[in-house]
């Protein structure tokens, strides 16, 4: 089931991932965990996300750390946008 969803994000994917960024403060986290550059946490040597499933359970994890709960349709936006831009799951 939620590989289907993420199928139809790849189709779906826009400029939404910026509003959903800022929105969800993203990179907030990732920034000083990878000591500056947020976006280095997706192309990490030793990344966890390594599926689809992997991808959208982590954002769910990540949202729920800041007490935030992502709708159906922010999972999909993000998903499409990480998978485009960095992962690349067929
Ligand atoms: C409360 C802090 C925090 C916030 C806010 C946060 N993240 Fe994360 N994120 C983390 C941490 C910490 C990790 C690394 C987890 C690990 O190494 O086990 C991570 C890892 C990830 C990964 C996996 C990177 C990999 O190794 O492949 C993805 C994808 C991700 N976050 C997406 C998001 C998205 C999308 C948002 C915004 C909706 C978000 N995160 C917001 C803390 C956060």
């Amino acid at each position: 089931m939620k590989k289907y969803l993420f199928l139809l994000a790849l189709a779906a994917a826009g400029a939404a991932h910026k509003k959903l960024f800022a929105k969800y403060d993203c990179n907030s986290c990732h920034k000083g965990k990878m000591g500056g550059d947020g976006n280095a946490i997706y192309t990490r040597p030793d990344r966890i996300v390594t599926g689809a499933d992997i991808l959208i359970d982590r954002m769910e994890q990540c949202s729920g750390a800041i007490g935030k709960q992502l709708t159906e349709q922010e999972k999909l936006d993000l998903a499409a946008y990480l998978n485009q831009t960095y992962y690349h799951f067929k």
